[in-house]
Parts: structure tokens; sequence; C-alpha cells
């Protein structure tokens, strides 16, 4: 999604706003510009494409002046052009503004001034804004956002800069997140952490309807009608080796490499081995408020939505409460059955998928309790639902989500464990659990011994436009993931089944070129995925299977497999999904991908 950076100190802002903007990359992006006060004029730059691109348009001489902004654009109104790259400027080409999100009445805001004599060069709702800012300025910048934001429905996250007020900048937020970040005799805004963390660790996280002025004084928190607001200041505990790729090629395979401390991280502190079950504060849910519960609706979105069918099943097998998984996309327009007994989890690894968040904002006017299952902290969803936990799986950088998704399959074992405790888990079936997620870590890690064994399986697909993930139970889910981290960062067509769906349809696809990949631990239903191997076998078909130790049966059958360490049926997806995103990681490097930036995708989906 979109980057904002925005400065007001003592330091050239140009050199900043970039080196800020090159942090927030990995949001996904298609232009990218910036705007600086360089006394008594502005100077705007912006350029289509990479970074890179408007490095090259400013050339070796960037513009002067330390008040500024940037921005990193993922089209959502517009095509990625230069035309359509922010900043936008108002009619006086005086004022600039940089947002993130989707004003949702800028056609008639656009319609209302073009009748009063405004032009437009770009497509977007951005322009609108600026222009209406530019309308609505009588020397005070503040009042002049203030009073247009409280005319524009829709989500934004903006900064504003004029030529004339040098010494002075203006941010906002509405459902797209923006943090204020405090310095030493300067001050940013910025649209996450990362940006801001070479330069200060000190942040005020902005809430829906509030502003925030920049100026060289400092800085103040306004709402929208203008009444001063106090905030706490917070501290950002990640550093900045933390987000770099630390020796790994690629942000993803350091962050599936993570996964052993990542996992332990997420269940840290929370397992109560002697009880056999695990405590959840964050969830702000007494025991008999949790026992109360009888319907729980998780809804999520891409690989956050797989993570949800394995907490349905994991759910409903040891805590007996019926659960529906639902997009959060279909969720939040649908007419939902949502009363005060119905708990509505939201998973999301970013805290700020706007289709998520509407749905969790929905089933609370509905009465529903509500949790998150999030990885960043202080984000939107973190901040909107009722309790919840962090996943504390460390940024996740590359686009494809690896360590969050495994992290949110531990969150919901630790959920499903203090739920299915009060209920008809007995103690020693919890002390079994938790000993069983205790070795999780150490499984992951042996997995992740044997990379060269899963190096040389992608080679089975380097040729091939097309492959199937095939899975029973618990781990249908995890064909629906492996088959998604295929197609989102090698660009490969693949396709996600429950095995025994494979007859009615898929099956016709079943060739010698096309890889069908099993997920088959010796589980419940580990006969009837045998029988699904012979009838792929039988077709010609091509089978690479991953397999418990020493599964004779299945090695015979299958022309590659890979062994994957004994767990509780239910926490087989936990380890079954790292072979797969490691296949899916070598294959689109192999193919030569962007694998942490794949093209289209964004790592935050902060629009509809
Ligand atoms: C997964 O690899 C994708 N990056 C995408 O499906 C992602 O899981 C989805 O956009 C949800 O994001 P969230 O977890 O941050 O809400």
């Amino acid at each position: 999604m979109c980057g904002i950076v925005g400065y007001v100190g003592f330091r050239p802002a140009a050199d900043l706003i970039i080196r800020g903007l090159r942090r927030l990359e990995y949001r996904g992006y298609d232009s990218a510009g910036l705007a600086v006060l360089n006394g008594g004029g502005l100077s705007v730059t912006k350029a289509s494409g990479k970074l890179s691109s408007l490095e090259k348009k400013l050339g070796a001489t960037l513009p002067q002046g330390t008040v500024g902004l940037g921005h990193t654009r993922w089209a959502t109104h517009g095509a990625p052009t230069t035309t359509n790259a922010h900043p936008h400027t108002d009619q006086t080409g005086r004022i600039a503004v940089i947002h993130n999100g989707i004003i949702e009445n800028a056609g008639a805001i656009r319609t209302a001034l073009e009748q009063r004599g405004h032009t437009f060069e770009s497509e977007t709702d951005t322009e609108v804004l600026a222009h209406l800012i530019g309308e609505l300025y009588q020397g005070d910048l503040e009042l002049a956002v203030a009073a247009a934001l409280r005319e524009v429905d829709g989500a934004y996250g903006i900064a504003v800069i004029s030529a004339d007020e040098p010494d002075c900048l203006v941010a906002a937020r509405k459902g797209s997140p923006l943090i204020v970040g405090v310095g030493d005799g300067e001050w940013f805004v910025a649209s996450d952490a990362s940006a801001l963390l070479e330069h200060t660790r000190s942040v005020v996280y902005l809430d829906d309807g509030e502003m925030v002025v920049l100026t060289r004084d400092g800085y103040r928190v306004r709402s929208l009608d203008v009444m001063e607001i106090s905030k706490k200041i917070d501290r950002i505990e990640w550093d900045l080796a933390t987000i770099e790729r630390g020796g790994f090629e690629h942000f993803m395979l350091k962050e599936i490499f993570e996964q052993p401390t990542s996992l332990s991280n997420t269940l840290s502190g929370h397992l109560l081995e002697d009880e056999g079950t695990a405590r959840l504060e964050g969830l702000n849910l007494t025991n008999d408020e949790l026992k109360q519960i009888d319907r729980i609706i998780i809804t999520a979105c891409g690989t956050s939505w797989h993570a949800a069918l394995i907490g349905e099943y994991m759910i409903e097998e040891l805590a007996r409460v019926p659960v529906e998984v639902e997009y959060a996309s279909e969720f939040r327009y649908r007419n939902p059955v949502v009363d005060q007994r119905t708990l509505v989890i939201g998973i999301s690894q970013s805290g700020e998928t706007a289709d998520t968040l509407a749905a969790l904002v929905e089933a609370k006017n509905r009465g529903a309790r509500t949790i998150g299952l999030v990885n960043v902290v202080g984000s939107t969803i973190a901040r909107e639902v009722d309790g919840g936990t962090y996943l504390h799986a460390g940024p996740e950088v590359g686009v494809a989500s690896t360590k969050a998704f495994t992290s949110q399959l531990a969150a919901l074992a630790l959920f499903t464990l203090r739920l299915a405790r009060l209920k008809s888990l007995s103690i020693l079936q919890g002390r079994q659990f938790v000993e069983a997620l205790q070795a999780l870590p150490g499984q992951i890690e042996e997995i992740l011994g044997r990379v060269d064994e899963i190096e040389s399986l992608a080679e089975r697909f380097l040729d091939t436009s097309n492959a199937l993930y095939l899975g029973r139970g618990v781990n249908f889910p995890v064909a629906l993931e492996g088959a998604l981290k295929l197609k989102e960062i090698s660009y490969i067509h693949a396709e996600g089944y429950p095995a025994a769906e494979m007859k009615h349809g898929p099956i016709a696809l079943i060739d010698e070129n096309m890889p069908v990949v099993f997920i088959a631990p010796r589980d419940a239903v580990h006969s009837k995925i045998v029988s699904n191997i012979e009838e792929v076998k039988a077709r010609g078909g091509k089978v690479v299977a991953l397999v418990n130790d020493g599964d004779h049966e299945i090695e015979r059958l299958a022309d590659a497999t890979f062994t994957i360490p004994e767990t509780l049926d239910l926490l087989t997806p936990i380890l079954t999904t790292i072979p797969l995103q490691l296949v899916a990681y070598y294959v689109a490097v192999r193919r030569g991908c962007d694998v942490d930036q794949p093209r289209n995708l964004a790592k935050s989906v902060t629009v509809e």
C-alpha cells in the first residue's frame, strides 16, 4: 500500500524523505514523489516506477529545504503514471498533498470544484482533496485541512504543506495508519515505524479523526474540530537490524528461517504447563464470558483466512463451539446474524487490512465481542477490537506471509486450548497439547536443516504452468496456503483442494507435466490420502508428498517425498506449511521473480 513520510526540522528534508520511502518499499508501490518547501516556493518531483526513477529525475542536486513530504503510491484510482503520482497540488500550486486511502465522494467534490473553475491534471481523488484544501485556505493550513476533511467521506492518511507556511506540516488520519516520530528538534510523520527507526524510537500513534501539526517548535495533536488532544509517546522496540535482511538474500527467506524464534515468541508467556492451558489476558474475556460464547466467527483475508480455516478445525475439535470462517470482504457487506454471544475473531498480520477492519467494526456494531490476532503493535485493528493477542512474530517485510501465518496458527492453538480447558478438554489432554506446542520450534528447526532437499524438490515446478495442492482435514487449508505461496511469488497458477474433491473436476488436469502436491501426515485420514495418490498415479500424474518418517506406503507411490516430524494432528499445519513456503521461494528465485515485492501485490491492503 502507499507509503507516507513527512519531515519538519533542521536537516535537508529531501534526503531524509527518500531514505524513509526506501524503508517503506516493502509495502508495494508503482510510483513515487516528494515535495520540499524551499524558501518561498514549493519544489515537487514525481516519477512512475520505483524510487530509483524518482532519484534519477531529482538528479545530483536535491531540492533544498528542511520541511517536506514524500509518497510511494500503490494505484487505486488511475494508472501508475507520473501525473497520477503524489504529491498533488492545489490550483495555485502552493499547497502539496500526499494521501493513502480512498476519498469515496471525490467524484462529487470534483464536479463541484470544476463548476467553480478548477481544472485537474490527474485521475486521482487526492488531487481533488488538494484543490478542496486550496479553496478553503485562508491563511491557516490547519483550519483549511480540517475544513476539507470534514467534507470528505472515505479513508485517508494525509500530509500537507504550503509554500505560504514554510515551517509547518499538517497530517491527519481516518482509516489509514499514520505515526508521528518525535525527534530531537525535528519531527516526522510516516505510514509505519520502519521509516522512522533510524531517527527516533519515540512515536505517537494517531487515531482516526485526529490531526497533527508539526512545526519547528514541536507538534500538537487535534481533532478535526481543532480541539487539543493529549497523546502518550510510545517507544518502538524493533531495531533497524531486525528489519534489515540479516544476511539472507530476501526478506521472505529470512522470515521463513525466523520461524523457530517467531513461533517461540508467539507462545512465550502463554503456556501453563501444570494446568495444561493457556493464559491470554489480552482477550479481556473472563472465564464466564468465554463459556457463554455459543458461536465463533473468524474473519480475515488471504493467508490469514487460511489460518482461520485451520482455527475452525482446532476450536470445533477441542472446544466444541461452532465456528464459521468468513472472507472479511464478504462478511462486511452481507447481513450476518450476530449477537452478544457471538465472538468474532479478526486475524491480520498488518492489522490494517481494510476489509478485515470493516468486518470487525460491523460485528462490533451488531453487538458481538471482537478479538484480534494481530502482528503489528498499535495497528488499527489492534486498537479497534475489544481484546486480543499480538503474534509477536516481529516485522514481516516480505509481501508473501510466512512467519506470521505459523504464528497465527500458534495463537489460534493458544486460544483453542484456553477455551477447550473451560469445556471438555481434560488437564492431561491439555498438558499433552502444551507439550506438543513447546516441541514445534525445534521441529521447525529440524525441517529447515534439510532445506537442500526442499530446494531440489523445487526443480519439479520450474517448467510447469500449473500445480495442484491437495490435503485433507486440517491440512486442506495448508493446500490452499501452499498454492497461494506458489502463485503469488512465482506467478505459476496453482490451486489448493480437499484431496477427495479432486475427483469432482480437477482430476481432468492431471498429466505428466503438472506437479500434484499431497500433504499427507500419518493422521486420521492418511489411508484416504493414499487412495487419492493412487488415483493420480493411475493417470500418469507426478506426485510430491509431504509424509511422516517411515511412511514407506506413500514413498513407494510418490515421485518425490519430504518427511515431516510427527506432532498432534491439529498442529501438523504448523509443520507441513514450512516446506511449501520454501518450495514457492526457490521456484520464484529460479524464475527470477521479485520475491519480496511480487508484481501487483502489496504487503497491506488498506483499501477495499
Ligand atoms: C499472503 O501471502 C498475502 N500477503 C495476503 O494474502 C495477506 O495474507 C492478506 O492480504 C491479509 O493481510 P493481513 O494478514 O495483513 O490482514
